[in-house]
This record gives structure tokens, C-alpha cells and sequence, in this order.
């Protein structure tokens, strides 16, 4: 039939960056949390919308749990970065964490896209998502598309373009 295949995204980025908000607006509406709480040790978060199924979790906790996200690596198709861009204390981490993620073996060998979310766009502080493309040096990226896109995880402003940039590179 025409019913497309599913995915598995993975949504990953540092605590605080604004995953749980944003995927609340993917998420069926009884299912959706209005109070997102801060995550506590390694938290992991699945559910589907259309024909993706996410699966989220944060790199925080200086890698302790690193062994265990890792594990969820060889399993998708894609991969939403998400980034606080007014969080410039933290860039360097954030930086560190999608590097690490990208020479993994199981993402490095793969052509699968990487989106990443400059979130909280609105916040006066934010940096452009020109300038933390370069930051994080992306150009250097080559053996996979990427895309970068300033998103307001409260509003929703960016979310399904980001996300249909992803799903037509998987499909
Ligand atoms: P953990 O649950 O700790 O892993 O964090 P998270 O990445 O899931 O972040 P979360 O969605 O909990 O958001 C953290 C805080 O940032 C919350 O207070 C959100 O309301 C806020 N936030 C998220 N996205 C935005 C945004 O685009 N703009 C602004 N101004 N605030 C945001």
C-alpha cells in the first residue's frame, strides 16, 4: 500500500534545552503534559506521531549514562539536536555532546540527517542559527545532511518545518 514505512528519530541535547516542551507539540493531545519537570538521572521518552516514533533523552550528567543512550544509536534514521541558543555557558558542552554523537560509529558510518533546533529563539540573549552553525562547525559535516533551525519550543514557531526538513531526508 502507500502507508510509509516508520522511523525511529532520536531527540537528544542537554537538560534544560527544551526537548520535553517541544516534543509536547508532537505528541497526541492526551498524552501531552502541561508541568515539564526536569528530567532526574537517565530518562528516556517514546512515543509516535504519524510515522515517527521518537525517542528522546538528554546527554547531561557529564556522560554518565552515555553507554546507555549509545545503546539507541544503530536503531534510527535520523536525529534532532537540540540546542538552547542563549545558553552560552553551556555551548562548549552542547558542542562536545553533538561532536561526540556524530563520531560514534554507529551515526558516523550512516548517511542519516541531523536537525538541529536552535531553540529559544525568542529569548533576547539567543544566538542566530548562522552563528552557531559556526560554532559547532558544522560545515564540516560531509558524509550526512544536516540542517539547522531557530525554533520557540513554547510557541511552536519552527517545529514542523525542522521536522519535515527531516522526515523528506528520510524518505
Ligand atoms: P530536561 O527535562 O531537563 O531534560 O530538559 P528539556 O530539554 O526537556 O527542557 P524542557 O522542555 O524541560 O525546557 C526547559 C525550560 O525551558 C522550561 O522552563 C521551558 O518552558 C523552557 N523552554 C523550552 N523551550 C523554550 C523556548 O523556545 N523559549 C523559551 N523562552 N523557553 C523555553
Amino acid at each position: 500500500g502507500w502507508r510509509k514505512r516508520e522511523v525511529n528519530v532520536l531527540v537528544a541535547g542537554l537538560d534544560n534545552s527544551g526537548k520535553s516542551t517541544l516534543l509536547n507539540h508532537f505528541k497526541p493531545d492526551e498524552y501531552r503534559t502541561t508541568d515539564v519537570v526536569p528530567t532526574i538521572g537517565f530518562n528516556v521518552e517514546k512515543f509516535q506521531y504519524k510515522n515517527i516514533s521518537f525517542t528522546a533523552f538528554d546527554m547531561s550528567g557529564q556522560g554518565r549514562y552515555r553507554n546507555l543512550w549509545e545503546h539507541y544509536y544503530k536503531d534510527c534514521q535520523g536525529v534532532i539536536f537540540v540546542v538552547d541558543s542563549s545558553d552560552r555557558l553551556r555551548f562548549v558542552v552542547a558542542k562536545d555532546e553533538l561532536d561526540s554523537l556524530l563520531i560514534n560509529p554507529d551515526v558516523a558510518t550512516r548517511a542519516i540527517p541531523i536537525l538541529i533546533f536552535a531553540n529559544k529563539m525568542d529569548v533576547k540573549e539567543a544566538m542566530s542559527p548562522v552563528r552557531i552553525s559556526t560554532a559547532f562547525e558544522l560545515e564540516r559535516i560531509s558524509s550526512k545532511p544536516w540542517h539547522i533551525c531557530a525554533s520557540n519550543a513554547v510557541t511552536g514557531e519552527g517545529l514542523n518545518e525542522g521536522v519535515e526538513w527531516l522526515t523528506d531526508q528520510i524518505w
